[in-house]
């Protein structure tokens, strides 16, 4: 009972990780081809805005929708060829949705205070995907894994988001300081998790193995 348990957490984890990266990646979607009612803020201001905005949605919504594909052990050691695909869909979308969430972090709703951080987030974004694809292509697995980790704890910002936002709500918070607080905390907190992860994993491996991962 108690050796099943942390299997248990885990398949109940990675479970709650693929239905909200799904979720959400749904709600980016709906964006480009549902009209959202106007008094929606984000929608009002999206409509009379460019490409970017179309851009980042769809980008931001492949990359989120792969994610859990690509952090699949089953798929990348049965379906090496899946893995590699969808590891090149996604680089592409977190390219272009990342450039256009740079051109979008210059009018966000708060300002200036969530624009720094939805700024600093898409940089992040786009580093931590360029050094995994870096590590690949030197053939390094262990530094592509944890990378792409980070990359994967990054985009998965846009659920803790709006986890945060529905807090707010359920709490009667007034929208834009919960929304600022929002834009720092989901990915500060998801970097922070994704972090600590990878350090309990390489505790866990022999010395030699956890040496090389670190
Ligand atoms: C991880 C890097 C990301 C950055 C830097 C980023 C940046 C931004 C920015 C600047 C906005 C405009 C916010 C405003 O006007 O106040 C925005 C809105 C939005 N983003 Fe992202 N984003 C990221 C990831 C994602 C992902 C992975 C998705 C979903 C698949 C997503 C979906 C959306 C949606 C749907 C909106 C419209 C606002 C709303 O209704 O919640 N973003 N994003």
């Amino acid at each position: 009972m108690h050796e099943r348990s942390p299997r248990l957490l885990r398949d109940i984890a990675t479970a709650a990780f693929a239905v909200l990266a799904v979720a959400v990646a749904a709600y980016a979607f709906a964006y480009l081809y549902v009209d959202h009612p106007p008094h929606n803020r984000f929608a009002a201001r999206f409509a009379v805005s460019g490409l970017d905005v179309p851009a980042h949605f769809f980008g931001a919504g492949l990359a989120l929708l792969l994610a859990p594909l690509q952090l699949s052990t089953t798929v990348r050691r049965r379906a090496p060829r899946v893995h590699r695909l969808g590891g090149w869909l996604s680089a592409g979308g977190i390219l272009v949705s990342g450039i256009a969430a740079l051109s979008m972090a210059r009018h966000t709703q708060g300002g200036a205070a969530s624009g720094v951080a939805l700024a600093m987030l898409a940089m992040a974004w786009l580093f931590c995907m360029g050094r995994g694809i870096q590590h690949i292509v030197n053939g390094d697995i262990a530094g592509h894994r944890r990378w792409m980790c980070r990359t994967a704890a990054l985009s998965f910002a846009a659920v803790t988001l709006r986890l945060i936002l529905a807090l707010g709500v359920a709490f009667r918070l007034p929208f834009l300081p919960v929304y600022v607080f929002a834009t720092w905390a989901c990915w500060l907190i998801n970097l922070a998790v994704c972090e600590a992860w990878l350090r309990h994993r390489a505790g866990r491996l022999h010395p030699s193995t956890a040496a090389t991962l670190s």
